[in-house]
């Protein structure tokens, strides 16, 4: 009976194909995530695009020995539920490297492609035009204008931010995001598909940062100032930001971690667009260790070495 299906739930099947743009870490960890919460009990479906056939086999091979995982916890006696609960949910998990191709039948597009306004525009713009009048488009993007990367797009109520945080499994938080011309409906969607992949959604406006950037960058900066200027050691600093404040990394660890190039591409855009801004301003350390090409954990050494 309906009554047995909460609001939140029968807005969710109204989003039952999503596509995945761009299977990196984040994508990776959106289609993961949505795999595991959706495909196996409800019949949804995922696909993840990727340009680079590399960057999706491994994506689908990592998401592939977490199921097994979960399979072996949750089927411990029975070899065989086990192995029907993989195939099951994986056979609703598709792969793909043509994204127009690949948005035919989708309800809800997740763009997490490389942080660049221009890529992004003549995406979406192709996609507009390929995929179905219904279909929600929303960008995963971490600095960039959600109204810029709509520009070309004509279904601009139909578009938003879907902000997912790293590691995307684990972190609980979504931030939707909305535009002047996104629709309630669309808003409303968002949020319950949001609920029924686990997580706890916040809304903001278009803002540099949205909530939770626009606070954690400047504050990352800060520290690199800190750092800069004598005041304190890397180690010092983050040891007093866990220990002081119960984060689980300090500011330089966190920035390691999230990727030191990715952290430069975000302040370097808002100095740009926001010369005034202090807060926005340009960490000379920063800029030197990604000169020398150490971007942090992805790199093996950032502020911190890693083996
Ligand atoms: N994928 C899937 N699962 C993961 C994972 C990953 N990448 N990393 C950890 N996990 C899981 C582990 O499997 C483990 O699960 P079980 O408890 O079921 O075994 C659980 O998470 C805890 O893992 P660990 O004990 O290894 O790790 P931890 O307790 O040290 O926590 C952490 C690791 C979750 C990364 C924690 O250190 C943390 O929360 N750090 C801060 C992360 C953060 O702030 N992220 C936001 C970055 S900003 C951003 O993303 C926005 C942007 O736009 C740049
Ligand atoms: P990533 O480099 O791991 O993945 C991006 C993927 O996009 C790559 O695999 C690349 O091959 C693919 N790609 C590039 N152009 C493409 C195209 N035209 N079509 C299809 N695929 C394409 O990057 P990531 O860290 O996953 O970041 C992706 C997006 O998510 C960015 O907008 C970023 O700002 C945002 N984001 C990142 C984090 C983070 O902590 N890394 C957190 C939140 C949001």
């Amino acid at each position: 009976a309906v009554r047995n299906f909460s609001k939140s739930a029968i807005m969710a099947n109204a989003i039952k194909n999503v596509t995945v743009i761009g299977s990196g870490l984040m994508g990776g960890g959106v289609a993961q995530t949505f795999t595991f919460r959706l495909a196996a009990q409800t019949g949804h479906n995922v696909v993840m695009v990727d340009v680079d056939d590399g960057v999706l086999s491994k994506a689908h091979e990592r998401i592939s020995t977490s199921m097994k995982r979960v399979a072996k916890k949750k089927f411990g006696d029975s070899q065989e539920e086990a192995n029907k609960f993989v195939s099951d949910s994986l056979s609703r998990l598709t792969t793909s490297t043509d994204s127009t191709a690949s948005v035919k039948n989708a309800d809800l597009v997740v763009e997490a492609i490389v942080e660049n306004i221009d890529i992004k525009q003549k995406l979406f713009k192709q996609l507009d035009e390929a995929a179905p009048e219904h279909t929600i488009f929303a960008s995963n993007t971490s600095s960039l204008s959600i109204q810029k990367i709509a520009q070309n797009v004509k279904r601009k109520d139909r578009f938003g931010g879907l902000h997912f945080f790293n590691p995307v499994p684990v972190m609980k938080l979504l931030e939707v995001i909305r535009i002047p011309e996104t629709s309630q409906a669309t808003i409303d969607s968002m949020l319950a598909w949001g609920k029924a992949m686990g997580k706890v959604t916040v809304q903001c406006k278009d803002t540099p940062g949205f909530i939770v950037n626009r606070l954690l960058v400047p504050y990352q900066g800060e520290a690199l100032r800190m750092y800069e200027r004598g005041d304190a050691s890397i180690k010092d600093i983050d040891t007093a930001m866990k220990l002081g404040t119960g984060y689980p990394m300090g500011p330089f660890e966190l920035s390691d971690y999230v990727g030191l190039d990715t952290l430069l591409f975000i302040i370097e855009g808002w100095a740009k667009d926001y010369p005034d801004e202090p807060l926005f301003k340009v960490p000379e350390s920063l800029r030197k260790l990604v000169s020398e090409g150490k971007l942090g954990v992805k790199s093996g050494e950032g502020f911190y070495k890693y083996n």
